[in-house]
């Protein structure tokens, strides 16, 4: 298998995806569509859509049925970035190799267009019940994008990370907020795929773990690029988390540490892919390179 080929095309695939349910720039309110396709076109490594796609595939779903959630996911995220860069969260002025939205548009449109992506993601996923033969998945699958989201997902990880800058943090405080601001957008994103394959429940907690193993260890590896890269590598300011008095794992448990970590929950996840007697080559190549992931 050559992964780097099958990525590119994935990833041509996912952009083709989501250039069709980006706002037109039109109206009076014309600018905040520039900002949300601004934020959305700035790159970015797609990997939630990634997620979703593969675990459908894996599952033996259509992924034609999985397109609008792509796209939602995305935008989703990508709120999430624009708000995380805010003054008022991470102040952060890069972001994607770009100015971040508010450096770029403003405070009050960055704010704004954070919120419109969200809601925006929403009207996109139901879309899905037009063409769908499955609108109990469909339904079930809007459910998850939404918890995923709010109070018990990446927003309450967010707000647990704000509440606990400069403040001692516990191992498992740490946990928490990875769990939460990070692992769960990719949970949302592979129970997402499983779910719109017709998974059973069993199926979806073990795809949850794998997520949830994933997101932790995408977290930590974020956590050690801001201290080993540099921005015109990653696309954004480095030292972000020093900067804001974070801790992280990195400053909690050392660099040799924090990559021991890294690797020992992708390991695991990949063992519990495997569990599922489903193959997808790809995602388990997937998961292991973003152990060494350079940005
Ligand atoms: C950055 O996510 C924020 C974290 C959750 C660590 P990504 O590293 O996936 O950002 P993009 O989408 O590639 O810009
Ligand atoms: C934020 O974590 C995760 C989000 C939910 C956006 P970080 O604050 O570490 O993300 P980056 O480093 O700015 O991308
Ligand atoms: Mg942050
Ligand atoms: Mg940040
Ligand atoms: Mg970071």
């Amino acid at each position: 298998m050559d992964f780097k080929n099958i990525l590119a095309e994935r990833i041509r695939e996912i952009e083709k995806v989501l250039e069709g349910y980006l706002p037109q720039e039109t109206g009076h309110q014309k600018r905040i569509m520039e900002a949300m396709n601004y934020s959305m076109n700035a790159g970015g490594k797609r990997l939630r859509p990634l997620l979703m796609m593969e675990t459908c595939r894996m599952l033996g779903g259509d992924i034609k049925e999985a397109r609008p959630f792509m796209a939602a996911i995305e935008m989703i995220h990508t709120s999430s970035l624009i708000h995380d860069d805010l003054p008022c969260m991470d102040n952060d002025q890069y972001r994607r190799g770009k100015p971040s939205t508010w450096a770029k548009f403003g405070e009050d449109l960055g704010v704004l267009a954070g919120d419109a992506l969200i809601v925006e993601a929403f009207a996109v996923a139901a879309t899905a019940f037009e063409t769908t033969k499955y609108p109990d998945r469909v339904g079930k699958a809007m459910g998850i994008l939404a918890r995923k989201t709010g109070i018990y997902g990446m927003i309450g990880g967010q707000v647990v990370d704000v509440q606990l800058t400069n403040k001692p943090i516990s191992k498992e405080e740490l946990d928490f907020i990875y769990r939460l601001k990070t692992g769960a957008l990719l949970e949302a994103s592979m129970m997402i795929g499983a779910v719109l394959s017709g998974a059973d429940e069993e199926r979806l907690k073990l795809v949850s773990k794998i997520a949830l193993n994933v997101g932790t260890a995408f977290q930590i590896q974020d956590d050690i690029l801001d201290v080993t890269s540099s921005q015109e590598v990653l696309g954004k300011p480095v030292g972000s988390d020093e900067k804001n008095c974070k801790t992280t794992y990195v400053s909690l448990e050392g660099l040799p540490n924090a990559r021991e970590e890294v690797k020992r929950l992708s390991d695991e996840a990949v063992l519990l892919l495997r569990s599922m007697g489903s193959e997808n080559e790809f995602l388990e190549q997937l998961i292991c390179v973003l152990v060494t992931r350079e940005k």
